[in-house]
């Protein structure tokens, strides 16, 4: 090796190096390397180095040498005691059929239906509030979200068959996530995760079974899983079936419910911004009117702030991967055995390229300033290169309609003036965000 490697934060202790502090506040400790050595530096997580990479430039190598010399499956390999090999835990070529599949659940025609599906469900969210009180937003979307998803993926008369046990099992299956723990520790909530993901695979079997004898009478997402045909002509596995269908569920989840409710939030906290946004759908989609396809598109203000939310709120902070090979980086090389790491919050507020980071400004995205559109890696919060987030339409579509119907129907005002990141082993959300709200005409 030529080249040196990345240079160390300072503030290592002996053993566990910066282990602590990472679990304490992982973004200060970005923050604290990048002022100490800029782009470029390393961590030690333990006895584990790992290289921090910082702005677009070293974002693309990250993204495009991903699968190449930077590994995903291992960072990621506790998911796999949730949901088995699938995506991109699973071998690249049994990846590339499934992540096939998958992306028919988001072509066009669907997305339109899901748009109906979506305008529906969060409509029935909303007549079921009374015309005034409070509620907490982040749990009120917890539910949101699944319905949204049910609705979506697996049909709405499935998703009624399940009922709410469905959605408790898929609680205690996901708060089995943990990154640092061996998976098969006998502890309780590793008990609870496989009980759970066992009863909801027997939940799901009969209904599977029916399907395949009947596929004439559906046509959603689920349907798809147990209609395609692989190019060897095999059919899908159940298991594989229910393993694709939670782990599409698992990967939207908290990611959209973080990011809807911080939507939410910034917009009370920021009345000026709201104001345009309550014009605009007043102009584009007034109160009883369909959000069609033309309407989704026009909410332009609308779609800005769910995109800052995305620069300022990422629900997803941080990315990994294991080095496999040497990687040269600027003036760098990050040696294998190492592990790299992209961090969303602290590389979406370079002043570099956006103007004054820390002001909730959705306008740097209109026109004429298109801050974003500098460069392909300067907002990462779906990811980038081959595994960006297939869900990234979805998601930006149900937070739209989440925003435009709630506040063209109801006053909302902030109790929890300040809601706080939280940053869990999972994906980070407001700590805790009550609103008062009055319906319009009640
Ligand atoms: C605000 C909501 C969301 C955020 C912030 C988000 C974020 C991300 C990020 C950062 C990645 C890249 C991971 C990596 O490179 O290591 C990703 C991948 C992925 N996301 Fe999302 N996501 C969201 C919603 C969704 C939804 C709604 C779905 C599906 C219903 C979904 C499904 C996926 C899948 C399947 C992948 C893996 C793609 C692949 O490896 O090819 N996500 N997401």
């Amino acid at each position: 090796m030529s080249q040196p490697i990345p240079p160390m934060v300072s503030g290592a202790l002996p053993v566990l190096g910066h282990a602590l502090e990472f679990r304490s506040d992982r973004t200060a400790l970005v923050r604290r390397g990048f002022e100490e050595h800029g782009k470029i530096f390393g961590i030690k997580l333990a006895n584990q180095n790992v290289a921090i990479l910082v702005g677009p430039e070293y974002h693309r190598t990250f993204f495009m040498e991903t699968d190449k010399a930077l590994g995903i499956q291992e960072p990621y390999s506790f998911l796999r005691s949730m949901f088995g090999e699938v995506l991109f835990l699973a071998p690249h070529e049994v990846y590339l059929e499934q992540r096939a599949v998958v992306l028919e659940a988001f072509r066009r025609e669907k997305m339109l239906h899901y748009a109906d599906v979506m305008q529906e469900v969060v409509q029935a969210w909303l007549d079921g509030l009374g015309d005034s009180g409070e509620m907490e937003l982040v749990s009120e979307f917890v539910r949101l979200v699944q319905e949204v998803a049910g609705h979506c993926f697996l049909g709405r008369e499935a998703h009624q068959q399940l009922g709410r046990e469905f959605w408790d099992l898929y609680t205690d299956l996901a708060e089995g996530l943990d990154p640092l723990l061996p998976p098969n520790l006998p502890l309780p909530k590793f008990r609870r995760r496989d009980r759970a993901k066992a009863k909801m695979q027997g939940i799901l079997e009969p209904i599977i079974l029916e399907r395949r004898q009947h596929p004439e009478r559906y046509d959603d997402f689920l349907q798809d899983l147990i209609n395609k045909r692989y190019p060897d002509g095999r059919l899908a596995e159940q298991d594989l079936i229910v393993n694709m269908l939670l782990g599409l569920m698992f990967a939207g989840h908290e990611t959209t419910v973080g990011q809807a409710a911080w939507t939410i939030i910034l917009l009370l906290q920021n009345p000026d911004y709201l104001r345009l946004v309550q014009e605009e759908i007043q102009q584009v989609a007034p109160d009883g009117v369909h959000i069609d396809p033309k309407r989704m598109t026009q909410l332009e203000h609308i779609a800005w702030a769910v995109r800052e939310v995305e620069r300022m709120r990422p629900s997803v902070d941080m990315l990994m991967r294991t080095v496999k090979e040497d990687l040269p980086v600027g003036d760098y090389v990050v040696p294998q055995g190492w592990l790299a790491q992209v961090t969303q919050d602290v590389a979406h507020n370079l002043p570099v390229l956006f103007e004054d980071p820390d002001t909730f400004d959705p306008l740097r995205y209109a026109p004429g300033r298109a801050e974003d559109k500098q460069d392909r890696f300067a907002l990462i919060g779906f990811g980038g290169g081959i595994h960006k987030c297939i869900g990234m339409n979805f998601a930006n579509m149900e937070m739209t309609v989440i925003t435009a119907l709630l506040f063209r129907q109801f006053d909302l005002e902030l109790v929890t003036r300040h809601p706080q990141v939280e940053r869990g082993l999972g994906a980070s959300r407001p700590d805790k965000a009550v609103v008062r709200y009055r319906r319009r005409n009640p």
